[in-house]
């Protein structure tokens, strides 16, 4: 099936919301921890997956900042599993030259944690290859607070905040994402229709695909299935799209009979 892909059309940057371990382990009368355990097998195959695809980066929401309401034996299974998982993979990582990084207010994770997404972020960053971005106590609109008050806080320091006007660059800049593209595709396993306050400004024009797939199940198979249907949309950016589209636009504009009163009359009789 690999072969089937375009490769002039990989996506620059997959971005993927991990649901349902739960689900999984409930499904197989295992406690939850199974399904997240289960569900590290699998950001190991997809990492390795999409780097072999060539997708420039892939950021993967292994924990939101609203995940601390979770049971506390939870949460610190996860933190175990997180430093397991960055152990474990260093020598995969260094070996598909894969760059590490993070997204979140990492700074309030369990010392260990930290210390170990710090160490692996810090031998990782002279690789070339992918970017591999874990959003890790991510929340977007924190994301987006902290990039606000730093513009602010910037503009003060330099005594020109009665001038400040911001705008969309000076906020895409400040976001931890800077650097990298925007994503193009946001896979959501589970089959939830949300985006739980992911990337919210990154993924402005990104091709979303929600499948039914729980993520301990989100194979190789599952990630070409989803890269072959983003590369069958037609991505428009809001402009129109190249064939019809355009064809419809242009005899439009040349169209010398829609005049002005004419138009107005014909939008006054629509919306009677
Ligand atoms: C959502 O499933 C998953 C999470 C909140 C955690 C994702 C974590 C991992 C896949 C493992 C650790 C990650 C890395 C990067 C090593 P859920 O528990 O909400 O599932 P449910 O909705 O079925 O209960």
């Amino acid at each position: 099936m690999a072969l089937a892909l375009d490769p002039t059309k990989i996506p620059a940057h997959i971005a993927i919301i991990m649901d349902g371990n739960g689900r999984w382990a409930n499904q197989r009368g295992l406690p939850r921890f199974a399904g997240h355990r289960a569900g590290v097998q699998r950001v190991r195959n997809i990492v390795e997956a999409c780097s072999d695809m060539g997708v420039q980066a892939l950021t993967l929401y292994a924990f939101s900042a609203e995940n601390w309401k979770r049971p506390r034996a939870e949460v610190d299974m996860l933190w175990r599993l997180l430093r397991f998982y960055l152990r474990s993979d260093l020598a995969d990582l260094m070996r598909n030259d894969v760059r590490l990084q993070s997204s979140g207010r990492v700074e309030a994770l369990p010392p260990r944690a930290y210390e170990e997404l710090r160490s692996t972020e810090r031998a990782t960053s002279r690789n070339r290859g992918m970017r591999l971005n874990l959003a890790i106590n991510y929340s977007a609109r924190n994301e987006l607070v902290d990039a606000m008050n730093s513009i602010v806080d910037e503009a003060r320091l330099r005594g020109k905040l009665d001038k400040l006007v911001v705008d969309e660059e000076m906020v895409s800049r400040r976001l931890q994402t800077a650097g990298l593209p925007e994503p193009d595709l946001l896979i959501r396993t589970s089959g939830e229709m949300r985006v739980s306050n992911f990337l919210l400004w990154q993924i402005a024009y990104a091709e979303i695909y929600v499948t039914d797939t729980l993520w301990p199940d989100f194979d190789t198979t599952q990630l070409l299935l989803a890269v072959q249907d983003f590369q069958k949309r037609e991505r428009r950016f809001g402009g129109l799209s190249s064939g019809s589209g355009l064809q419809a636009a242009a005899a439009y504009e040349s169209s010398e009979e829609v005049a002005d009163e004419q138009l107005e009359q014909e939008i006054e009789l629509s919306i009677r």
